[in-house]
């Protein structure tokens, strides 16, 4: 609840280093993420969502363990260690935290594409 109503690194981010979003298509909740990646660090994060309580406690919780891991640690990252981080989900929300490690991991490999070209 606390991530809910004091969400961390809420908002969008001007030029950033990599770009990734994810929705679900059941439900229709989209989240998008932002990074600034400095020496293969996260640096800085953002998160927009459009979506559900849990939805939003998820990305705020994502973004702020992903803050300062390098890029290898945050891909390592999965849904328990945010659903952890929360205290736990009700179950029919677990869902929802998928959302947040899928568009987490999918702004690094779009990072990791841009390097690549
Ligand atoms: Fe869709 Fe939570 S209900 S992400």
């Amino acid at each position: 609840m606390e991530h809910f109503r004091n969400p961390r690194n809420q908002g969008s981010m001007d030029n950033p280093d990599a770009v990734g979003q994810e929705g679900n298509p059941t439900c229709g909740d989209v989240m998008k993420i932002y990074l600034r990646i400095k020496d293969n660090r996260i640096e800085d994060i953002k998160f927009e969502t459009l979506g559900c309580a849990a939805a939003i406690a998820v990305s705020s919780a994502a973004t702020e363990l992903a803050k300062g891991k390098t890029l290898e640690e945050a891909l390592a990252m999965n849904k328990d260690d945010i659903v952890n981080d929360l205290g736990g989900l009700p179950a029919p929300k677990i869902h929802c935290s998928m959302l947040g490690v899928d568009a987490l991991h999918s702004a690094i490999k779009d990072y990791q594409n841009k390097k690549s070209l």
